[in-house]
């Protein structure tokens, strides 16, 4: 198998537009637009000002989001104290939760709780954060986010030192027989897409790649193509 082109077993890539770059100001209306461009999820990105520097919005709009059932919510938790505040999330109906590794204090806990609460569970490492912080959590969550870039704010450049871990996470996934999804965040688009799946990604999150274009629709669609085709002609096989 080794060197021949993966098709069959390979799922396409997801792409979940992160309503980050979306107008805030018509959030039903950009989710709406989303869901009509074909997007697997909307990422919601929830930042506190205190484990990044920025803040946008939390539960209140999460569940009113999420009532609208326009589109399945992947909210990304940029919160201190998730073990407190992530539940909630679950609770008020988001498809997945993904916590950061390095703000929760019990983490094996939080994502079974997050499981049982009807939600994915997911779990975020940051540029400087090695995938050893999060191989006990490997078998306890539906997905790994590697943050390609810092954490806070959209539009920033893509990190390809990050690389090497998103490899790391898809080959001890592969060897343990894992169904784990590598989610890749930050500076996502149709120039990094297809290194970041190469490496093993297959959920893609992109913020100004989709909101920038002029057609939502042909952007989410030529990402997917893009990530699709070269997670297909990987040299690894998935499973
Ligand atoms: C950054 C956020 C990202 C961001 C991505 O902290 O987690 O989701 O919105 O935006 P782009 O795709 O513009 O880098
Ligand atoms: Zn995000």
């Amino acid at each position: 198998m080794r060197g021949a082109p993966i098709l069959e077993g390979v799922p396409p890539a997801a792409i979940h537009p992160s309503i980050l770059s979306a107008d805030f100001g018509d959030l039903a209306g950009e989710l709406a637009r989303l869901a009509a461009a074909g997007a697997e999820m909307a990422h919601v990105d929830v930042m506190d000002n205190h484990f990044v520097p920025n803040l946008t919005l939390g539960l209140p709009v999460v569940q009113r989001l999420a009532a609208l059932d326009s589109i399945p919510l992947d909210c990304h938790l940029m919160i201190a104290d998730p073990d407190r505040w992530a539940p909630g999330y679950a609770e008020a109906g988001a498809a997945s939760v993904t916590f950061h590794v390095e703000a929760a204090s019990a983490p094996v806990r939080l994502a079974r709780e997050l499981r049982a609460n009807g939600a994915r569970a997911a779990v975020a490492i940051s540029p400087a954060t090695p995938v050893s912080a999060v191989q006990h959590l490997l078998g306890e969550v539906d997905m790994v986010l590697v943050m390609t870039v810092e954490p806070g704010f959209g539009g920033q450049a893509f990190l390809d030192l990050t690389l090497p871990k998103v490899a790391d996470l898809r080959a001890r996934a592969e060897r343990d027989g894992l169904d784990l999804q590598v989610q890749v965040d930050g500076g996502v688009s149709g120039d990094t897409i297809e290194r970041a799946a190469s490496a093993g990604a297959d959920v893609f999150v992109a913020g100004s790649a989709v909101f920038g274009a002029d057609d939502t629709g042909a952007a989410v669609s030529a990402l997917r193509r893009a990530g699709s085709a070269a997670a297909a002609s990987r040299s690894t096989p998935r499973r």
